[in-house]
C-alpha cells in the first residue's frame, strides 16, 4: 500500500528528505509547503511534487496527506508537530523536537494520547556500522561500558560573517552547537550503550559574540556572505565541552563545535567496554575500529556478510560500494514507514528510530548542559514530565 507524504520546508533538511523519500517505493510524495507560495511552487516543480502550499497549515489540512515530515527551523517544530497530530497525521519531526522541554513534554503527551506514529530525525542511528557497534555492545561479549567519549565538530560557522538562522536564539533555542549537533552525539551514544545521561558538567563558549547578518539571510551550509550588512549580537555557544555520567555508572566526555577549522561533519565516538573499544567516524562511515588489549586491533569493513543481521539489513550495497549520509536517512525512513505499515496491519513491529520521548530526554540533557555552564557545577537531570502530569 502506498503512503502519501507531505514535506514542510524547502531548505537543506527538506531537500534531503525529498531525495530519500523518492528512493522508497512504498511512499508517494504528494505535497510540499514552504514559507511562501512562490518558494513552495519553485521547490515542488524542481522535485516533481504536484501540490505546493504557502503554509504548513494548508498541507496538514490536505486530505491527501497521511504523513508529515517537519523540516522547518526549530521555532516552528512544536506547532507543526502538534498540528499534524491534531489532524491525525503521522509525524516525522526534524531535531530538536521543539525549542524547549516544556514544548517537548507537551508533544510527548500528545503523541502518547494519539494513534499516530511519531518520530524524530536522529538519523545517525541508522548507519549499518552504528547498528553493528550497538549489536556488539548489546551482545555483552565485551563486558560493560566504562567510558564513552568523542566529539561532533564542524567549521561552517567559523567566521564572523558566516550566517544562518541557527545563530538567532528566538529561532533556534537557547543552545546552538550543543542542541544542533551535540544532540545527535548524545542520542547516538545513548542508543548504542543503552545508558541514559544522568548528570552533566559543562563549559561552553562563544567565539564570535557578534556576527554580520546578511540582508537576505543565508541557506544552511552556504559560504560566508562578504556583503553582510548588520552587526548582530550572538547569545548562543559556538563550542562546548561536557563531562557526562550515565545512569548505570559509565562516564563520558564530549566536545562539540561549529568553529573547528577543517572539520566538516565529524561526528566521532569511542565506546570503551571492559575488553574492547569500538570507534566510529561519520566521515568514514563504512568502517568500525575495534581496539583490544591482548590481541590485534582490527577494522571491520561494511560487508553485509560480516555484520550482525540487524546491521546487515541497513547495508544496501556490497562491501566496497560506499554508503553514507543519504543512505542513513533512507534507512531511518524505511524504519518509520515500517512502523506505519505495522500499525495499519496490526503486526508486531520493533522500531529503532528516536521517539518523541527520546528527543525530550535529549533536550532535557541539553538544557542541563546550559544550566551546568551557568552554575559552574554538576547538574542532575530529571525527565521533566512529572510536572506536566
Ligand atoms: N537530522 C539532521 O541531520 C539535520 C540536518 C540539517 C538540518 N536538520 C534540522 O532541520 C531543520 C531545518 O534545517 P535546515 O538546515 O533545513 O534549514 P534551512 O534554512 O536550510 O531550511 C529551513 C526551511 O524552512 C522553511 N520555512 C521557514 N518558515 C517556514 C514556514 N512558516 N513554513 C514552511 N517552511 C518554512 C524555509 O523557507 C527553509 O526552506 C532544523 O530544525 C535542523 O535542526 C537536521
Amino acid at each position: 500500500m502506498t503512503t502519501k507524504v507531505g514535506v514542510v520546508g524547502t531548505g537543506f533538511a527538506a531537500t534531503s528528505h525529498i531525495e530519500a523519500l523518492h528512493r522508497l517505493p512504498q511512499v508517494q510524495l504528494v505535497a510540499l509547503a514552504g514559507s511562501s507560495h512562490a518558494k513552495a511552487d519553485a521547490a515542488a516543480a524542481e522535485h516533481g511534487i504536484d501540490r505546493a502550499f504557502g503554509s504548513y497549515r494548508e498541507l496538514v489540512d490536505d486530505d491527501a496527506v497521511e504523513v508529515v515530515h517537519n523540516c522547518t527551523p526549530n521555532f516552528l517544530h512544536a506547532r507543526v508537530n502538534a498540528a499534524a497530530m491534531d489532524a491525525g497525521k503521522h509525524i516525522l519531526s526534524e531535531k530538536p523536537l521543539a525549542m524547549n522541554s516544556v514544548e517537548t513534554a507537551s508533544l510527548v503527551q500528545q503523541a502518547e494520547a494519539s494513534e499516530v506514529v511519531s518520530g524524530v530525525c536522529f538519523n545517525y542511528r541508522h548507519y549499518p556500522m552504528v547498528r553493528q557497534a550497538k549489536a556488539m555492545i548489546d551482545s555483552g561479549d565485551y563486558g560493560p561500558v566504562n567510558l564513552a567519549h568523542g566529539s561532533y565538530l564542524q567549521d561552517w560557522l567559523l567566521f564572523a560573517n558566516d550566517w544562518n538562522w541557527r545563530l538567532e536564539s528566538d529561532k533556534a533555542g537557547s543552545s546552538r552547537a550543543i542542541a544542533d549537533i551535540g544532540s545527535h552525539w548524545l542520542d547516538l551514544v545513548q542508543y548504542i550503550t543503552g545508558q541514559l545521561v544522568s548528570e552533566v558538567c559543562a563549559d561552553i563558549s562563544t567565539v564570535h559574540k557578534s556576527r554580520f547578518k546578511p540582508a537576505q539571510g543565508s541557506q544552511t551550509f552556504a559560504s560566508a556572505d562578504s556583503t553582510a550588512a548588520e552587526v548582530v549580537a550572538v547569545d548562543t555557544e559556538d563550542f562546548g565541552n561536557v563531562l557526562l555520567r550515565f545512569d548505570n555508572g559509565a562516564r563520558g566526555a564530549m566536545s562539540i563545535s561549529q568553529v573547528s577549522p577543517g572539520r566538516k561533519n565529524r561526528l566521532w565516538f569511542e565506546i570503551d567496554a571492559a575488553s574492547a573499544s569500538v570507534v566510529w567516524d561519520q566521515e568514514e562511515p563504512n568502517h568500525l575500529w575495534l581496539g583490544r588489549r591482548d590481541e590485534a586491533n582490527c577494522q571491520l569493513v561494511r560487508d553485509p556478510g560480516l555484520l550482525a543481521p540487524e546491521a546487515a539489513r541497513l547495508a544496501h550495497f556490497p562491501a566496497g560500494h560506499q554508503e553514507g549520509w543519504p543512505d542513513g536517512l533512507k534507512n531511518m525512513f524505511i524504519d518509520f514507514y515500517g512502523a506505519i505499515d505495522a500499525l495499519r496491519s496490526g503486526d508486531e513491529y520493533s522500531a529503532s528510530f528516536a521517539t518523541f520521548a527520546d528527543a525530550h530526554q535529549v533536550l532535557r540533557t541539553v538544557e542541563g548542559i546550559v544550566e551546568s555552564h551557568r552554575s559552574r557545577g554538576w547538574v542532575k537531570l530529571t525527565d521533566g514530565l512529572e510536572a506536566e502530569a
